[in-house]
């Protein structure tokens, strides 16, 4: 088949999401090659319109009807709205590529970084899994960094503590801070306390371990990308009132010596990362540094002086676009990429 002909109809599930929306200029920019598109979301936008490429689509609610045909569908609607849809979209004909937790950890679905693990889109014969999971925000732009890390030296070891945009929350996250800041009475908080002027150290309900769902997204998650059941991940998770991205900061247990300017080097060179590292400029990345961008952006990064083995970073990465909405294009691309 030649590029010419190679016709894509592509849906977005949660096109009026924050990730959807973002889903949506992410296609624009990258040129994606979309024949007809489908943007669909609840009953409560059906029948208004979005605008895809200069043109406008109405939005429809989601039905075995409205994915026939589709060759790729993006979902961002939440894990309800994916366990229902997903199969349906997928017995339909499409390749779901789904944002939510619904399917992330099901053993017969892959879950993707393509600068990590492109290679798990595709079954033995060579044709894509109709499900294909992306993976949780904060896990993604860890595992970008841990990916060159593990292949060069090894990785035993990660404790990472977190400080995540509301807009990890969608548009309902974005909107309580903007009222809170506006000094609306709150009838219920929707980061669980004040968000305004504070740093809230939970995401999502706690585990029966003490660690909330967030948290062991991380442990687990790393586990399956990376394909080693070995690496323990450490983590805190806190949400923080800022837009533009998640920071992390990194403590990285390495399973053999390191030089640090090698470390640079590999990180400077490696695919979707940024290296910004000049503390005498003052230059590391922040997360209006990362906003609207879709690399992960690395700074501070150094020796860990009081352990063998090991190194400190900071991680920045916009959470809509490589946490979710770039990612999703990503794999997305990988298909096409082997279809043409
Ligand atoms: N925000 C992030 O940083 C991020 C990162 C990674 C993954 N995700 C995941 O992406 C998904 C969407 O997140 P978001 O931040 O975009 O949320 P959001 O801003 O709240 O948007 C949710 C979208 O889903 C639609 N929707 C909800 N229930 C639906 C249903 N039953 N049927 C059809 N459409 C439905 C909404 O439509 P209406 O407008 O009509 O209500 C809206 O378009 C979630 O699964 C989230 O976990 C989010």
């Amino acid at each position: 088949m030649s590029s010419s002909d190679f016709r894509c109809r592509v849906a977005v599930l949660g096109a009026t999401g924050l990730v959807g929306r973002t889903m949506i200029k992410v296609l624009e920019e990258r040129n994606f090659p979309v024949t007809d598109f489908v943007p669909i979301a609840s009953a409560r936008s059906a029948g208004q319109s979005v605008t895809f490429n200069g043109k406008e689509y109405i939005i429809r609610e989601p039905s075995a009807e409205v994915f026939r045909g589709v060759d790729i569908a993006l979902f961002s609607a939440g894990a309800t709205a994916s366990r229902e849809w997903a199969p349906i979209a997928a017995a339909e004909g499409a390749i779901v590529i789904d944002n939510s937790s619904a399917f992330r950890m099901d053993t017969d679905v892959p879950l993707v970084v393509p600068e990590v693990n492109p290679g798990d889109i595709f079954k033995a014969d060579g044709t894509p899994e109709s499900i294909i999971a992306n993976p949780n925000c904060s896990t993604i732009q860890m595992v970008v960094v841990l990916k060159p890390l593990y292949d060069h030296f090894g990785i035993k070891r990660v404790v990472v503590s977190t400080y995540q945009s509301v807009t990890g929350k969608g548009k309902a996250g974005r909107d309580a801070l903007e009222s809170e800041l506006a000094g609306d009475e709150q009838e219920q908080f929707t980061h669980f306390h004040q968000i305004a002027f504070n740093a809230v150290p939970q995401i999502d309900a706690f585990t029966e371990n003490g660690y909330t769902k967030e948290e062991m997204k991380m442990v687990n998650e790393t586990k399956k990308i990376m394909g080693d059941d070995a690496i323990s991940v450490s983590p805190t998770t806190v949400r923080i009132p800022v837009y533009g991205g998640h920071g992390e900061s990194l403590n990285i247990e390495l399973a053999k010596d390191f030089d640090i300017d090698e470390v640079r080097e590999l990180l400077r060179t490696s695919p979707g990362i940024i290296l910004q590292d000049d503390p005498s400029a003052r230059l590391y990345p922040m997360p209006l540094t990362s906003y609207e961008r879709d690399e992960v952006f690395v700074g501070r990064v150094r020796r860990d002086y009081w352990h063998p083995q090991t190194l400190n970073m900071w991680i920045v990465a916009d959470n809509l676009r490589k946490g979710a909405a770039t990612n999703a294009v990503q794999i997305a691309e990988v298909i096409v990429a082997k279809n043409l």
